[in-house]
């Protein structure tokens, strides 16, 4: 592996903190996020060896079934290429157990308690060795009373406590302010990591190194050279019956206020002091709280509809008929500080539109003068997902006889240029970061606060007014106003926006 200093590094890491043992105990671990995102990452850091010498993993929810009805359920997401893989999964079940039980009697509280506590015995664990985890895959209904379950019977006395939780955190500042205050009577801040997983991802992380490691990025990276930030999640599918949940939060609460969040203020935030968890976050919180909360006039909303045989939002059973939810949302963004002035970051988010990704597109100015007149913009561009890739577009002497410029690009296609590329799982590398106790890569309190008032007076008119979103087709590119509402910020849409790497025909 190309890495494996950085692994065994990380290895290290792991040990220092945990000193050979852990107990992961999974909260909703009959749920859809366990099953499909908790437990595969456990799995890979098991089968990599990044779980320490004594873990196990303990399964937590109302569903009564035995262990055996539990790993079914866990194996069937479990994939990997590795040729000893039956065997892997095997060796895996034998550490990940499953305990029903209710959330909110203490009885059940203190069955679990003594379930971990005769597990670490069975291990012969030293007092050093009895680490938690508490991974909170839980609908946020029942979140506080699990968190105060857990706190008061089930809180590692000896070693480490560390709790995981997944968004929604409120659903807009009051109530985050509030649900920050029931956390912070339980756990202490450091404790708690707050999982955005797009801070796991690749080109989520590449962003500092990107932008602090290269002289020819950091001088350019301000308003005198950049016009626009574009940053796009494009989603193909469309609720499909399971509207229920999306209708109570909607494109903005489910994507932007969070995922989006996040990385314009690794794209926007100044140099941290260091690389340090607490020095990274100052700065995501400093720039965050630049940002203008969100005003109606930058706002652009739109709801599918049936396209041919693909059927609208509200045709979908699970949401109300009446539904003015959106499902698509364009929001201009404005950093107001001397690096930013007038510089927009248009922040794009839909459902059941024409292909799905998430980018991140910076374009650059107009070229002054007339050396050159009318050459397209260069334009930098971070594709997150899918196959993850670094290109920019600039302008290059046509070859051959011609004397015309072309647009063409500088291509960092991760799969074409690194040889048995891996990357990991979002949630792979983040339940890593938690056991070496890293913070970085988690979204603390006063950030949520911060990101919080941003959106906060946007969603309430939104919601006060009944705004009704435009309606745009499934399957297409957005409401038809989009265009006319980027090009008022100074987007330009280059020719090829989905370009696939042809490898260019010169004209004669
Ligand atoms: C942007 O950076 C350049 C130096 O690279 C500097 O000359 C310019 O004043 C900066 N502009 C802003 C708005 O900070």
């Amino acid at each position: 592996m190309p890495d494996s200093s950085a692994t065994t590094k990380l290895k290290n890491d792991v040990d220092s903190r945990m000193k050979g043992g852990v107990t992961i105990i999974v909260l909703g671990a009959s749920g859809d996020l366990a099953k499909k995102k908790t437990f595969p990452a456990l799995f890979a850091l098991f089968r990599n060896n990044f779980l320490p010498e004594h873990s196990q993993i303990v399964g937590y929810a109302r569903t009564k079934m035995d262990c055996d009805e539990f790993h079914k359920r866990v194996v069937s997401h479990l994939k990997s290429d590795d040729p000893a893989h039956d065997q892997k999964v095997k060796d895996f079940l034998s550490i990940c157990h499953y305990v029903a039980g209710q959330y909110d009697q203490e009885e059940y509280w203190e069955k679990l308690d003594q379930y971990v506590t005769d597990l670490e015995n069975k291990e012969s664990l030293k007092k050093e060795q009895k680490n938690r985890i508490f991974y909170m895959a839980l609908p946020p209904s029942v979140f506080v009373p699990v968190a105060s379950g857990l706190r008061k019977h089930v809180y590692g006395k000896e070693a480490t406590t560390s709790v995981v939780i997944e968004k929604p955190f409120g659903k807009d500042l009051e109530s985050c302010n509030a649900l920050l205050e029931d956390i912070k009577r339980l756990f202490k801040e450091e404790e708690v990591y707050r999982i955005d997983h797009y801070l796991g991802k690749e080109l989520a992380k590449n962003i500092m190194s990107v932008r602090f490691s290269n002289m020819i990025f950091s001088p350019l990276w301000n308003a005198t050279h950049i016009d626009s930030i574009q940053i796009t999640l494009k989603e193909k599918f469309g609720t499909e019956g399971r509207g229920g949940y999306f209708n109570e939060f909607g494109i903005i609460r489910d994507v932007m206020q969070n995922h989006l969040l996040q990385l314009m203020s690794l794209v926007a935030m100044e140099r941290p002091i260091s690389r340090d968890s607490e020095a990274i976050r100052d700065e995501k919180v400093k720039v965050l709280r630049c940002v203008k909360p969100i005003t109606a006039e930058d706002s652009l909303l739109g709801q599918y509809v049936k396209n041919g045989d693909k059927p609208g939002y509200l045709d979908d059973d699970t949401v109300p008929k009446d539904s003015l939810c959106a499902t698509f949302a364009a929001l201009v963004l404005w950093v107001d500080n001397e690096r930013w002035a007038n510089v927009p970051f248009i922040l794009k988010a839909g459902k059941a539109l024409d292909t799905a990704k998430v980018d991140i597109r910076i374009q650059f100015k107009k070229l002054p003068g007339s050396l050159f007149c009318n050459v397209p913009r260069n334009e930098l561009v971070f594709r997150v997902q899918p196959g993850e890739a670094m290109y920019m577009k600039f302008n290059n002497k046509s070859p051959g006889f011609s004397d015309e410029t072309m647009i063409t690009e500088l291509d960092l296609t991760y799969e074409n240029r690194y040889k048995n590329l891996k990357i990991p799982e979002a949630y792979e590398t983040l339940i890593l970061d938690v056991m070496r106790g890293d913070h970085s890569n988690f979204v603390r309190d006063d950030e949520l606060v911060a990101a919080w008032r941003i959106f906060t007076p946007l969603l309430h008119h939104i919601e006060n007014e009944k705004i009704k979103p435009e309606p745009y087709p499934y399957g297409s590119r957005g409401p038809d106003k989009l265009d006319k509402f980027v090009k008022k910020y100074g987007v330009e849409r280059l020719a090829h926006e989905n370009y696939q790497w042809p490898l260019q025909k010169l004209e004669d």
